[in-house]
């Protein structure tokens, strides 16, 4: 590796907590004052109604951001209770996770319509946290790489070198999301390998190179540093940990250095 790409603890809250728990695991992970590096970056992805006060708490706060869950495929509109990424820039939020294994399967979201929402997130400045990933039954078959190359290839390979480089992709197994079943080492770094080796064929090594993949798919205190260790793994999405201070803030600290 080059420059360190960008090693990145991102929370996805998903529909837990209140407003005031949300605001003291904040607090609390905060008030642990963790110093990141200028490779380093954690982000919080909080459900809607808690944006604008996490982002006032991170303000100050260096390299600390704040996430959208998701936003709606469509610019603007008659879509009654949707929340679009040109809102999402309007009250400064950097970040939206896009494509989420539980959106794409509850939600019925295809790679067409992520595609979609790609586009509208970097109109507005908004830089994606795209996630893939196979479910069980595809890594059983053996033929996980080809599933979440074709997901990379119809929801990104439109886009330009120069809009990719902006981009943050989150590879979680579904199998290991809130299962407890974490991938092996080595299944983590063999795939995020591939991954990086799909991005290089379209985009050449250098573009590659500098994208952080991120793992997802129950990182916890205990394997994170173990996890993140591995070359092209660039830290991690983390669910159920990311909602305890003391896990959320082992996981910080377990970035590469
Ligand atoms: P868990 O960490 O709870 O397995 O969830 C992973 C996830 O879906 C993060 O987006």
């Amino acid at each position: 590796m080059q420059t360190m790409r960008k090693q990145i603890a991102a929370a996805n809250w998903k529909m837990n907590l209140t407003y005031q728990q949300g605001e003291k695991l904040l607090d609390d992970i905060l008030g642990e004052s963790i110093k990141l590096f200028a490779h380093q970056q954690v982000i919080f992805a909080v459900p809607f109604p808690y944006l604008l006060m996490s982002r006032s708490e991170v303000a100050d706060e260096y390299n600390y951001f704040v996430s959208a869950q998701n936003c709606y495929h469509k610019k603007s509109g008659a879509f009654t209770g949707e929340i679009s990424a040109e809102m999402l820039h309007s009250i400064g939020v950097p970040y939206c996770v896009i494509g989420h294994s539980e959106r794409r399967e509850y939600f019925n979201e295809t790679n067409a319509m992520l595609a979609d929402k790609v586009n509208l997130c970097l109109e507005n400045s908004v830089t994606p946290i795209f996630c893939c990933g196979e479910p069980l039954s595809i890594r059983e078959a053996g033929t996980q790489n080809e599933y979440v190359a074709t997901q990379l290839k119809e929801s990104l390979f439109h886009l330009s070198a120069k809009d990719l480089k902006d981009i943050i992709i989150a590879y979680e197994p579904i199998w290991a999301i809130g299962t407890g079943k974490t991938a092996t080492t080595e299944q983590a770094q063999e795939i995020h390998a591939y991954l990086r080796s799909v991005l290089a064929g379209q985009y050449g090594q250098h573009t590659a190179d500098e994208v952080s993949i991120l793992y997802g798919g129950s990182v916890k205190a205990s394997n994170a540093a173990e996890i993140f260790a591995c070359p092209d793994v660039d830290g991690g999405l983390v669910g159920g940990a990311s909602l305890v201070a003391a896990d959320f803030t082992e996981i910080i600290r377990s970035l590469k250095a």
